[in-house]
């Protein structure tokens, strides 16, 4: 019995050492250990001159050797040749599983590209919160209680507390940077506002600006026209612009930007209403009172402030018809971004 088992081990041993790729020894290899007169079906016949007592263990090592034995014949079968299907062990040489990529929001995508933008030329990053009090949002905006022109933005209410709201724009930002940093200053704020308006095609009570401001001595009109044109030349590649005077309670003088888009296709004749010219933001030079409410001395700086929206930008250079879109998750809209960007 003793030399027995050992006789076991030492097929064992002589199982796990074999290694081969040709299939004439593995072949042999097969017929030594389990062909019909294989050493297996010996010791299977040995098996029933084993002592009753001993019978389990002679049994476990005889399995034990089977199975080694035919899980190496398995294996060894693989590396013969390309017919085999088995998907037990690894193959390198198969190409690898595809990982999905994401793809990016074309709003976020756009605000990347427009924060790239005004970096290259200095400006830094800053945010604030989108529930506001009414200093942030209007009042310290040279818009106080009671004036008119908070009518253009229609505000939602946090509650019933008129002081708390949600950010109609993301100037609140600008009051908030000039509040906690002193002169030179040149910053970008780009985030979520909230209008209390109907959804349609064209608008929603949801949407993103960019904010823009920048402060120091004698900062001029001629600046902020410069900086306009470099922007627009950069995101939408035109060359012109054109500054038409507006109102807003924030800057003096005021300015609405259109840029020339034009007239080339047919759809050009429809965004531009046959002109060729397109608003894309507002701006202007900072209001003085807006400068002293935020502590900034009026007589020593000068600053002027842009905001534009990126909904609408990204309508016009990814021809999207329908703001909702970018807001509804629908997969096949989202996937035609993956590559941008
Ligand atoms: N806050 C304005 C709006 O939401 C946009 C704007 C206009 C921002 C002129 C400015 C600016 O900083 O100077 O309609």
């Amino acid at each position: 019995m003793e030399h027995l088992i050992d006789q076991i081990k030492a097929h064992l041993a002589e199982v796990e050492a074999f290694q081969s790729t040709d299939a004439a020894e593995i072949e042999s290899f097969r017929i030594q250990f389990l062909g019909k007169k294989g050493i297996l079906t010996d010791l299977f016949a040995a098996f029933k001159d084993v002592p009753n007592d001993q019978k389990k263990a002679f049994g476990q090592q005889i399995n034990a050797l089977k199975m080694a034995a035919t899980a190496k014949l398995e294996e060894s079968k693989q590396g013969t040749g390309p017919k085999n299907k088995s998907t037990t062990t690894t193959d390198f040489s198969r190409p690898g599983q595809p990982i999905e990529v994401g793809a990016l929001h074309p709003i976020s995508i756009l605000r990347n590209q427009v924060i790239d933008i005004f970096s290259r030329i200095g400006f830094t990053l800053s945010a604030g919160p989108e529930i506001e009090d009414d200093w942030h949002n209007f009042t310290a905006l040279n818009l106080p209680e009671h004036h008119p022109a908070r009518d253009m933005q229609d505000t939602f209410f946090v509650q019933t507390n008129p002081d708390i709201l949600l950010r109609t724009h993301t100037s609140s930002v600008q009051v908030r940077h000039m509040e906690a940093n002193t002169p030179p200053m040149r910053t970008l704020s780009p985030g979520r506002v909230f209008r209390n308006e109907d959804i349609s095609a064209r608008s929603h009570c949801v949407f993103h600006q960019v904010e823009g401001l920048y402060i120091d001595k004698n900062v001029s009109f001629a600046d902020l026209k410069q900086t306009l044109l470099y922007f627009t030349k950069s995101l939408f590649g035109k060359s012109k612009i054109r500054l038409r005077p507006s109102y807003f309670p924030f800057t003096e003088p005021s300015a609405e930007v259109d840029i020339y888009w034009g007239l080339e296709t047919e759809a050009d004749y429809r965004i531009t209403k046959g002109t060729g010219w397109l608003e894309v933001m507002g701006c202007g030079m900072i209001d003085p009172n807006v400068l002293k409410n935020c502590n900034i001395d009026p007589e020593e700086y000068s600053g002027y402030a842009f905001g534009m929206g990126l909904e609408r930008m990204a309508m016009l250079l990814y021809g999207i018809e329908d703001i909702r879109m970018f807001y509804e998750n629908d997969l096949r809209f989202l996937k035609q971004f993956s590559s941008a960007d």
